[in-house]
């Protein structure tokens, strides 16, 4: 990595530092440029949040299905704005996955953006995910809060345990969901933001750590598949988000087997210069995406994608606590 000469003095701090030429992108400069999809996201929730209140509302969420004694909105709100931001922070992930699979992999030519502009498009959507998911978890903590008759401290202590620390969270199917959203969470802040501290690092231990952010994106939807009470049941809203699984895992196969950095191409056994177990892991890690996408089809196909049986019609005696 080269530096190169320094900036007018007039240039804000933030934008200074350059690398070969270009301008380094820092977290200031990022944390400006995210404003604009930032916006767009808060937009979003707030179509989310609508719907979800007009369901409430109308009496036809599932959430009511499974904890009918939510049906009070001016209550709730915060509960129901937290699982539109969790939506929002899912959209956002997938959105930043699938950019940064197109920089890794084979570009297409639609969206027409320059690599540049795409890579930025890639670094502000990563930022706002992680806020939309920080927004989602604090108004989770913030109904908790609300909803509990201790003494303010004493509820403030719990809602912070059961909603930042694993294992905090004590009952039900959270027992599981909260620290996978949790896990996703914790990974998402390093992963992301390593990336302003690169030229610290090194390059290649960045690429290298950066690659596992996918672990994040599979710790998302599993999360909301296995607790969402918007999914909860079997039918065609839990179908599209499977399905919406189908595009990232053929763009992750696709940038393994055409990667944009040549490089990391998987020539045959003899042509590869490593060591042949690596070889064998490279060839493992393209096997076991097309088993994934093939998993997926089966998933879509059969309908056993983990729903749990609609519930009748009339769900007023339907009451399961959703825990
Ligand atoms: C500290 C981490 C997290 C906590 C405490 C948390 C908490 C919760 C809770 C309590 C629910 C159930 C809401 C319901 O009744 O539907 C939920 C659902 C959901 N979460 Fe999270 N979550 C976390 C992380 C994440 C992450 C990382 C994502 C995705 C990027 C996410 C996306 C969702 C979605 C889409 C739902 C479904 C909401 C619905 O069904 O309407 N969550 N989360």
């Amino acid at each position: 990595m080269t530096s190169s000469p320094a900036h007018p003095a007039s240039e804000p701090a933030g934008d200074r530092v350059e690398t070969g030429g270009r301008r380094r992108p820092t977290l200031r400069s990022d944390l400006r440029a995210a404003l604009p999809d930032g916006l767009i996201a808060l937009v979003v929730t707030g179509a989310v949040f609508a719907l979800i209140y007009v369901r409430i509302r109308a009496g036809t969420s599932s959430t009511l299905s499974v904890m009918p004694f939510m049906a009070d909105t001016g209550k709730f709100w915060m509960y129901f704005l937290s699982q539109a931001f969790g939506w929002s922070a899912l959209l956002w992930a997938w959105i930043t996955v699938v950019l940064g699979l197109f920089l890794s992999g084979p570009r297409p030519s639609w969206p027409p953006l320059s690599g540049q502009r795409l890579e930025r498009l890639h670094r502000t959507t990563s930022l706002n995910t992680i806020a939309l998911i920080a927004a989602h978890a604090l108004l989770f903590a913030a109904e908790l809060f609300r909803s509990d008759s201790a003494r303010w401290d004493s509820a403030l202590v719990t809602a912070f345990v059961e909603t930042f620390v694993p294992g905090g969270y004590v009952s039900g199917t959270g027992r599981i969901a909260i620290p996978i959203g949790q896990a996703a969470l914790y990974l998402a802040i390093p992963l992301g933001l390593l990336f302003y501290v690169r030229h610290r690092i090194g390059p290649k231990t960045w690429r290298v750590l950066h690659r596992f952010v996918i672990a994040v994106y599979v710790l998302s939807v599993w999360h909301t598949l296995l607790y969402g009470t918007n999914v909860w049941y079997d039918g065609w809203f839990r179908t599209a988000v499977w399905l919406l699984q189908i595009p990232i895992a053929a763009l992750l196969l696709l940038r393994l087997l055409r990667p944009a950095r040549r490089s990391e191409e998987l020539r045959g056994p003899r042509a590869h210069t490593g060591s042949p177990t690596g070889w064998g892991l490279r060839l493992g890690g393209r096997l076991a995406i097309a088993g994934v996408i093939v998993a997926l089809i089966g998933v879509i196909v059969s309908g056993y994608d983990g729903g749990r049986t609609a519930p009748p019609e009339d769900t007023s005696s339907s009451h399961v606590e959703h825990d």
